[in-house]
């Protein structure tokens, strides 16, 4: 079991750095569209807060390319002040003497937001100068940034390995829900999956067809899958290179008895002619691109969902980054949320339509992890979970 924030004694005046995942999806004018990682992050700050820690929150943002404005922290100091009563700093870097003078100078109890962390090229290499560096700034580390923690960077992996550490209330919920979900789930236990990238997630799709007993797939690996049964789809995205991985996951779930379910319809258009067709699955031919499920598959789906003991569900099920193909995406976030069935929901665009739905307090547990959750199924753990120490028992 790992050393939680609970486990740390004398945190009065320590200064604690603590990662947390602020990637949040932010419009132009600086308004956050989704606060929910904030927001769940909440309480480990509280906590080192209380026990009167200089509380240093450490985040990436987005991919950015060297500084870019748009991907500043800043933007997010102004919420989480506008969330905490104690005084929270802001500064514009995320290492070197202005950060050192500030923490120096801060109460314990006060909060200091640091400036993206992939403004520097060494923390996505996880270069370990850039990791001493971030290191010297404090005396414990805590990780709490659940939805990074499949990422071995910098300021994840790098500062775990040389400052004394432990994980936040976050990430312990998160690694509890998924161990509850995958090792004894109330059946039958229906996962859903959509989003691309088949080649990617094949160690969860399989451990995911042990687990569970039916799964319904969506999104653009529907495609590869439906390719790999022998039907043709036409122009929709394709991942030419899974399609021989896809046939041995669908033989693999036969074998073991699993149900895996594919799209029946499609909301498509032909290429050339951005023109929404109703389709049914042998009609994606030629230049047809499929771009999110149909009706007839919504309700195939509902069926199975309206089954479940319990439903773990990752990925969005059409191209939700266009309003126009969310309709699958948004119902099925809809009747997961009604569902009496244990739920938990994992991922940005499945979490945002889950919330949009207005239901999102029926669902059981929303993640903050898209891929690291994925990464947890497929092995029970995460690299930047397995560097931090052991309880003492
Ligand atoms: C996420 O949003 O999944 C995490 O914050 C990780 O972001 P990344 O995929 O850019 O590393």
């Amino acid at each position: 079991m790992k050393r939680t924030i609970k486990d740390l004694v004398n945190l009065k005046g320590k200064v604690v750095l603590l990662r947390v995942d602020f990637n949040v999806p932010i419009d132009k004018s600086g308004r956050i569209l989704d606060s929910t990682r904030i927001v769940e992050a909440l309480p480990t700050i509280r906590y080192l807060i209380e026990h009167e820690a200089k509380v240093v929150v450490m985040s990436h943002l987005g991919r950015p390319n060297g500084y870019e404005i748009n991907k500043s922290l800043w933007q997010i100091s102004l919420f989480l002040m506008s969330k905490l009563k104690c005084k929270t700093y802001f500064v514009n870097d995320c290492v070197g003497e202005e950060v050192k003078e500030r923490i120096r100078t801060m109460e314990n109890g006060n909060v200091l937001l640091l400036e993206n962390l992939r403004f520097n090229e060494g923390e996505t290499t996880c270069d370990m100068n850039f990791a001493k560096k971030i290191a010297s700034l404090g005396d414990i580390f805590v990780m709490d940034a659940f939805g990074v923690a499949h990422r071995k960077h910098a300021s994840t992996y790098g500062v775990a390995r040389i400052l004394p550490n432990a994980i936040g209330f976050l990430v312990e919920k998160e690694a509890q829900v998924l161990d509850q979900v995958l090792t004894n789930p109330k059946r039958p236990f229906v996962a859903i999956l959509g989003g691309a990238k088949v080649e990617g997630k094949i160690k969860a799709i399989e451990t995911l067809v042990e687990k569970c007993d039916t799964l319904l797939i969506g999104g653009a690996m529907a495609y590869t899958f439906l390719v790999a049964s022998g039907i043709a789809v036409g122009h929709s995205m394709l991942e030419s290179d899974a399609v021989v991985i896809a046939e041995r996951i669908l033989k693999e779930a036969a074998n073991k008895g699993k149900k895996i379910v594919l799209p029946i319809d499609h909301i498509a258009y032909r290429e050339g002619d951005k023109k929404q067709r109703l389709i049914k699955t042998d009609r994606l031919i030629e230049d047809m691109v499929g771009c999110d499920i149909g009706p007839k598959t919504i309700a195939l789906f509902e069926k199975e969902i309206s089954k479940a003991g319990e439903i773990l569900w990752n990925g969005p099920l059409g191209m939700y980054e266009e309003k126009k193909f969310q309709k699958g995406t948004t119902q099925i976030a809809k009747t997961v949320a009604l569902s009496p069935a244990y739920s938990v929901v994992g991922g940005g665009d499945s979490v945002n339509a889950v919330n949009k739905s207005g239901f999102a307090n029926k669902i059981d547990y929303l993640s903050t992890g898209g891929g690291a959750t994925l990464k947890y199924i497929e092995s029970g753990s995460l690299p930047c979970l397995d560097v931090i120490q052991e309880k003492l028992i």
